[in-house]
């Protein structure tokens, strides 16, 4: 343990020296490790960080995230350097997507406008009328309230949620984070059954039955302004399980308690220290969306920017 600690503040030091010389920033999603969160120069939802990507002066930006963020941050800002430590860190739910299946869907409805989560790849969002994030999703298709139909797509949970709360019929496709379908409405009475005076937040990726059971549906970002607003001291945390680390650091006097200590992203969880540095060392793997797919999938990201 003591011989661990050694060698991650040698490769903090490494990696803040390197950031220096490089001109690069390390933009850290809520779901990452604790040292990852650690070394961070900004951590945030997915929006939150390609929106400070957009703003930076830094020439080289490394996304400690998934693919669908680093290529974001690359369509927002397509002079700075992207680079993701870990190439293999994809999102599964972005995945459940091609951008032949969302152009065959909207053959068979041609009237309808494509709304399209931010957890999709570059070449989908080219596709897209309007991105939206789990913070706007509701405000987006509330925007909407001229056009007839809406398809939404990757995520059902997200879209049923959406749905629902907008009293809007919305196509579906069906897509969904596995592991947001790790937590299980007993996970949430159990830990209830714990922790009686805990506010239940859960994310809109969760099942239908879990959202149900929750006191508010949060994104990652909500979560952390609900738990520093909130008068309660205990929280009960239906989403991927880093964001315990980011809340508790932010409030140390208040107790978050994981929904289900299965809601694990392996793909989050790719990103090392050591990555972090041979990313600098090497500037790889830099993430570039081409010029056409990237002026196209601008469009929706512009527009859901417009909205919010
Ligand atoms: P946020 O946009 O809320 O950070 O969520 C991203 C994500 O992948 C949720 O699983
Ligand atoms: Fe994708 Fe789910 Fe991982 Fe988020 S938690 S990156 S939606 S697989």
């Amino acid at each position: 343990m003591q011989k661990k600690q050694v060698k991650d503040s040698d490769l903090v030091k490494q990696i803040k020296e390197l950031k220096k010389a490089r001109n690069a920033v390390l933009l850290v999603h809520n779901y990452q490790l604790p040292e990852v969160q650690e070394v961070a120069d900004f951590r945030g939802d997915s929006l939150e960080l390609s929106r400070i990507a957009a703003k930076t002066e830094a020439e080289v930006i490394v996304f400690c995230g998934v693919h669908f963020m680093a290529e974001t941050a690359s369509i927002l800002c397509p002079d700075k350097t992207i680079l993701l430590p870990d190439a293999g860190a994809g999102c599964p739910m972005a995945n459940m997507m091609t951008a032949q299946e969302l152009i065959d869907l909207k053959k068979k409805h041609p009237k309808a406008v494509a709304v399209g989560y931010v957890n999709t790849s570059a070449e989908v969002k080219a596709e897209l009328d309007i991105c939206c994030t789990s913070t706007n999703a509701v405000a987006v298709v509330n925007h909407l309230k001229n056009e007839k139909e809406i398809i939404f797509v990757p995520d059902k949970y997200l879209g049923d949620y959406v749905a629902r709360r907008t009293k809007r019929k919305l196509i579906l496709w069906n897509g969904f984070c596995p592991t947001h379908m790790r937590i299980l409405p007993e996970d949430i009475l159990r830990e209830k059954k714990f922790h009686p005076k805990a506010k239940v937040l859960v994310h809109p990726e969760c099942l239908p039955a879990v959202l149900e059971m929750a006191d508010a549906v949060l994104s990652t970002s909500g979560m952390g302004k609900f738990a520093k607003e909130t008068p309660a001291n205990e929280m009960i945390v239906g989403t991927e399980v880093g964001i315990i680390y980011r809340l508790k650091t932010d409030n140390p006097d208040k107790e978050f308690y994981p929904a289900s200590e299965r809601a694990v992203c392996p793909n989050m969880k790719r990103t090392t220290l050591e990555k972090i540095l041979f990313s600098l060392q090497e500037l790889r793997e830099e993430v570039r969306v081409s010029d056409s797919v990237r002026s196209r999938a601008r469009k929706a990201i512009d527009r859901m920017l417009e909205i919010i």
